[in-house]
């Protein structure tokens, strides 16, 4: 089956799909993204990634294109098209085109959003947890703000480049005192020989992880120890047990950094436990939340848009209904209910 992406407000083909060469996501890396899991067709953490999406927009001061909940259902529409159950979706969200020029654009220029879905091997996701990873260590060039989710991510690229270039699939980057921030795309946890989960508290040196955050409450709700602080390459040496969290393989248990082995350089048990943990309750909430999103009244769905100044639309279902199942039909609907943009999306 072909992949379909959404480019503003339109569902396209995947090789078709195309953003503006002065787009300045393309010249500045002006742009933040979010990465979803979707397991059995429901989107993990959902408001955790909203939430943070909304705050890396904040931090840059671009405007958030359209509302949360509006956001949410391209995704899940993007994903129906895509007859996705386990994989990712990615959401782009860029200042938008313009002449090229450093300083911001005007007013005039609206963010552009783009959002691609990929499907995941989960069995095979599987069997890499059952064997665990390999890291390598090496310095943090990144800049000052990786607290916020940008595209710009050269330094983490060539970090991994470097990690994979050893045999490694994931690098942990160190500080100037000899500190993991965390990997290049992920973030790192030890597990110390008392049994203490730790992982370095949230600042501008980290990107804060939904994964690492939706852990804390699970292992915090299981009474256990957990140290929020920054740990040294010897520590996680001396470690029990070493992890990685992200949303594209939740919790993946490193068992040799830099070539040395990890505790008995398995995975270990606590790692496997929580990975289980963290995706019962991860898939609990978003099956939740879906059942929540379906049963809500449309009509108070639709008042709440009005209130926030969004458009009022129908639900995906009721549009499904509405439309004749023709793409560019589709793309109309959705063309429609993305019209805060004061720019109307061209025909391609
Ligand atoms: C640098 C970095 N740190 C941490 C993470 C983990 O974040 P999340 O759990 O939200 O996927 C990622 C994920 O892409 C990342 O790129």
């Amino acid at each position: 089956m072909s992949r379909i992406a959404y480019v503003d407000g339109r569902f396209v083909p995947h090789n078709a799909a195309a953003i503006h060469i002065e787009d300045r996501s393309v010249q500045f890396a002006d742009a933040v993204y979010e990465v979803w899991g979707v397991k059995d067709g429901a989107l993990l953490d959902s408001d955790g990634h909203f939430t943070r999406l909304e705050r890396s927009l904040g931090e840059l001061k671009i405007a958030m294109p359209v509302g949360r909940e509006a956001l949410a259902e391209a995704l899940f529409e993007l994903i129906r098209r895509n007859r996705l159950r386990n994989g990712l979706v990615y959401l782009q969200v860029s200042r938008g085109k313009a002449r090229r020029d450093h300083a911001f654009p005007g007013p005039d220029v609206k963010p552009c959003v783009i959002a691609t879905a990929k499907r995941v091997d989960f069995a095979a996701l599987v069997k890499k947890a059952e064997t665990g990873i390999a890291v390598k260590t090496m310095p943090d060039q990144r800049w000052a703000r990786c607290d916020i989710k940008t595209v710009s991510l050269l330094a983490n690229v060539l970090a991994k480049q470097a990690a994979k270039e050893t045999g490694a699939q994931e690098a942990w980057l160190t500080d100037r005192d000899g500190f993991v921030t965390e990997g290049s795309s992920s973030n790192a946890w030890i597990v110390t020989p008392e049994g203490a989960l730790v992982t370095r508290p949230a600042s501008n040196a980290i990107l804060n992880g939904i994964t690492r955050r939706t852990l804390i409450s699970v292992a915090q709700g299981r009474g256990l120890t957990f140290e929020e602080r920054p740990f040294t390459v010897d520590e996680a040496l001396a470690a029990r047990e070493a992890f990685i969290t992200n949303a594209s393989s939740m919790l993946m248990p490193v068992v040799t950094i830099d070539g040395q082995p990890v505790g008995n350089g398995h995975p270990g048990s606590l790692t496997t436990e929580l990975r289980t943990a963290y995706q019962d309750s991860a898939v609990a909430a978003a099956h939740k939340k879906t059942a929540r999103a379906a049963s809500r009244p449309v009509a108070r769905r639709a008042k709440r848009r009005i209130s926030s100044g969004q458009p009022t639309a129908r639900t995906v279902e009721q549009r499904r209904e509405r439309d004749p199942p023709c793409p560019m039909t589709r793309n109309r609907t959705f063309r429609t209910f993305f019209s805060t943009r004061s720019a109307s999306p061209r025909r391609r």
